[in-house]
C-alpha cells in the first residue's frame, strides 16, 4: 500500500451490519438505547480498548486516556465506544504465585479484544494500553482482527527519588537483596519502596514495557513519538485526541494491521529493540505477533537481526538512563531517523498515519551527539552486535535466549546450584547458600511447567543487590523482566516439564555459557545423561482447570512465542 492508493467505499463495512440491515433490529435498538442517535447510526464505530484498571500504576491512567481517544474519534465523524479488557501488574504478582498469570494475560488480553471487536462488528479498533503483556496482547488482536487499528501506549513513568537518587521499580526489588547482604538501613530500605515510585506510567528503565512501545511504534502500529511521552506529559494527551484523525485515514485508505505488520516492518522493530537494549521479552512476544499476522519469524531470524544491529542506548536496567529522559533528546524518532540514515531501517513500510516511515521521520531533528550521552553513535556503540543472543547446545537443543550488554562479560563457566522455585534462590542467598562461581539453575518455570513461564526478577534482583552481580550466572526455562541484568540465559527450550536437559541437571554439574560461540553446555556424558533420563518421571501438571489448567494444554514453546491459538 502507498500513500496513493484508493479510498474504500464503506468505512462502516462492518458495523453497518448492524445499523444498517434491517434484518437486526434488536441490534439497532440497543445502540439507540446507548445514546447513539440516528445520524450515529451513519457511522463506523470503533471499537477503544482499554487496560485501565485502578490497581497499577501501569494502568491506573488509562480509562482517562481512552476519553480522550473518544473524543478524537468523535470530533473526526466516527463513533467510539470503550470497552475494558484484562491486565495484570508485572510489578505486583508476587513470585510464582501471581506471576504464572502474567504471560497467559498477553493471550487473554488478544483473546477478548478480538471477541469483542468481532462480536460487536467493529469497523476498526484503538487499544490503550500499559503493563508490559498489553501491548503485545493487543497488537496480537489487532494482527487478527486486520481491521483498521491503532495503538496507543499509555507512557513511561517519572523516576522516583530517594536522598538524591533516581529509582524505579528496580531500585526496590535490588533494595531487598541489600537488605539480605545487611548493605541497607531499614530507614533506606523503607524510603526506597516509599519513593520509587511517584505515580502512573509503565516501568521506567528500558524493560519490557518501553521495549515493546518502542518497538512497535518503530513497525508502525502507534503514532510517532507514543513511545516517549512519559504517562503525565502533556504530550500523551494530545497524541490521544490525534488518533481520532488518524483513524479516519485509515479507514478511508482501508490501511490495516496486515498492511503494517510486515516482513521489514518487523525487522525494523527488531532492529529498533536491539539499538535500544530491550527485554529479551521482545523475542516471545515479536515471535507471537507475527503468527498472529500469518508471517513466519523464528528466533533465529532474531539472531541474524541482532548480529547486524549495535547496542547503542545507555538505558536502564543495564546503563544510566530512563525513558523519560528520551524524550528530551528526540524521543525514539530521533532514533530511528538516525538508524534510517545509516540504511538499519527499511523506510517504505506504512505506519498508522498513512505515511511510511520515512515520510513520518522527515521533520524529526537529528540526534545532536556533541549534546546527549543516551545514544551512542555507531561509531562508538556500547556494543557492536545486539544484546540479545540466541544460544542453543546440549543444555538448549532447540534454544534459548541470553542478554549480553558486554557489560557482565561474553563467557561463563560455573557449577550448578539447582532451583526448583525462584523463591528457593531467595532461601539460599539468606542461608549463604549461593556462592561465587555458581549457575543458579531455576526450571519447571517454562510455559507448561510454570505454568505461565514467570519472571526472573525477584531472584536475579536480589543476586544484584547481594553483590554477585557477574560473579554467578543464572539460567531458567523461565523469562527475565525487562529489569533483569546480569549474566542470565532464559527461555531454555526444550523446557523441564517437557523433559528437556535442564530437567536432569544436578547439583555441581559444571556448565559453560558461550555468547561468542552461542553455545549452552552441560558438561555431562551422554551415557550419564541417558540414565539420569531414564530415571526422569514428568512432572503432573500443577493446574488441571481453570485459565491455567487450559493455558499448560494449549501453550506453545518460548521459541515458537508461546502462543496459545495454533494448533
Ligand atoms: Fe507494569 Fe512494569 S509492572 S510495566
Amino acid at each position: 500500500m502507498t500513500a496513493e492508493e484508493p479510498v474504500a467505499t464503506e468505512l462502516n463495512r462492518f458495523s453497518r451490519t448492524l445499523t444498517q440491515e434491517i434484518s437486526n433490529p434488536a441490534a439497532k435498538a440497543m445502540l439507540f438505547g446507548v445514546g447513539l442517535s440516528e445520524d450515529d447510526m451513519q457511522k463506523p464505530q470503533i471499537g477503544i480498548a482499554s487496560t485501565g484498571y485502578e490497581g497499577n500504576t501501569c494502568n491506573m491512567h488509562l480509562n482517562g486516556l481512552s476519553v480522550y481517544v473518544k473524543q478524537g474519534i468523535q470530533a473526526n465523524g466516527l463513533v467510539g465506544l470503550i470497552f475494558n479488557t484484562i491486565g495484570v501488574s508485572d510489578g505486583m504478582t508476587n513470585g510464582n504465585d501471581g506471576m504464572r498469570y502474567s504471560l497467559p494475560s498477553r493471550d487473554l488480553i488478544a483473546d477478548s479484544i478480538e471477541s469483542v471487536v468481532t462480536a460487536q462488528w467493529y469497523d476498526g479498533v484503538v487499544t490503550v494500553v500499559g503493563c508490559d503483556k498489553n501491548m503485545p496482547g493487543a497488537v496480537m488482536a489487532m494482527a487478527r482482527l486486520d481491521r483498521p487499528g491503532i495503538m496507543v501506549y499509555g507512557g513511561t513513568i517519572r523516576s522516583g527519588h530517594y536522598k538524591g537518587q533516581k529509582l524505579d521499580i528496580v531500585s526496590a526489588f535490588e533494595a531487598l537483596g541489600k537488605k539480605y547482604a545487611n548493605n541497607i538501613s531499614d530507614e533506606d530500605y523503607n524510603g526506597v519502596i516509599r519513593n520509587s515510585i511517584p505515580g502512573a506510567g509503565a516501568c521506567g528503565g528500558m524493560y519490557t514495557a518501553n521495549t515493546m512501545a518502542s518497538s512497535i511504534e518503530a513497525m508502525g502500529l502507534s503514532l510517532p513519538f507514543s513511545s516517549s511521552y512519559p504517562a503525565t506529559h502533556e504530550g500523551k494527551q494530545e497524541e490521544c485526541k490525534k488518533i481520532g484523525a488518524a483513524m479516519r485515514v485509515l479507514l478511508e485508505r482501508n490501511i490495516t494491521p496486515q498492511d503494517i505488520i510486515t516482513p521489514k516492518s518487523l525487522e525494523n522493530a527488531l532492529t529498533v529493540v536491539m539499538a535500544l537494549g530491550g527485554s529479551t521479552n521482545a523475542v516471545l512476544h515479536f515471535l507471537a505477533i507475527a503468527r498472529s499476522a500469518g508471517l513466519s519469524l523464528t528466533i533465529d531470524d532474531i539472531q541474524a537481526i541482532s548480529d547486524r544491529v549495535p547496542l547503542l542506548a545507555d538505558l536502564k536496567p543495564s546503563g544510566k538512563y530512563y525513558m523519560e529522559d528520551m524524550l528530551a533528546i528526540g524521543g525514539v524518532p530521533a532514533v530511528m531517523k538516525y538508524l534510517l540514515k545509516n540504511g538499519m531501517l527499511h523506510g517504505d513500510c506504512m505506519t498508522v498515519t498513512g505515511k511510511t516511515v520515512a515520510e513520518n521521520l522527515v521533520d524529526i531533528p537529528d540526534l545532536d551527539f556533541d549534546a546527549q550521552q543516551i545514544i551512542h553513535p555507531l561509531t562508538n556503540p556500547i556494543k557492536k552486535t545486539g544484546h540479545i543472543q540466541i544460544l542453543r547446545g546440549n543444555l538448549a537443543p532447540t534454544g534459548s535466549v541470553a542478554k549480553i550488554t558486554g557489560k557482565e562479560g561474553e563467557r561463563f563457566e560455573g557449577v550448578a546450584k539447582v532451583c526448583e522455585h525462584e523463591g528457593d534462590v531467595i532461601d539460599a542467598l539468606q542461608n549463604g547458600g549461593i556462592q561465587a562461581g555458581q549457575v543458579i539453575v531455576i526450571r519447571n518455570a517454562g510455559p507448561k511447567g510454570g505454568p505461565g513461564m514467570s519472571e526472573m526478577l525477584k531472584p536475579t534482583s536480589a543476586v544484584m543487590g547481594a553483590g554477585f552481580g557477574d560473579k554467578v550466572a543464572l539460567i531458567t526455562d523461565g523469562r527475565f523482566s525487562g529489569g533483569t541484568h546480569g549474566f542470565v540465559v532464559g527461555h531454555i527450550t526444550p523446557e523441564a516439564f517437557e523433559g528437556g536437559p535442564i530437567a536432569l541437571v544436578k547439583d555441581g554439574d559444571r556448565i559453560t555459557i558461550d555468547t561468542i560461540g552461542r553455545e549452552i553446555t552441560l558438561h555431562v556424558s551422554d551415557e550419564e545423561l541417558a540414565e539420569r533420563r531414564r530415571q526422569w518421571t514428568p512432572p503432573a501438571p500443577r493446574f488441571v482447570k481453570g485459565v491455567l489448567g487450559k493455558y499448560i494444554r494449549n501453550v506453545k514453546s518460548a521459541s515458537e512465542g508461546c502462543v496459545t491459538d495454533e494448533a
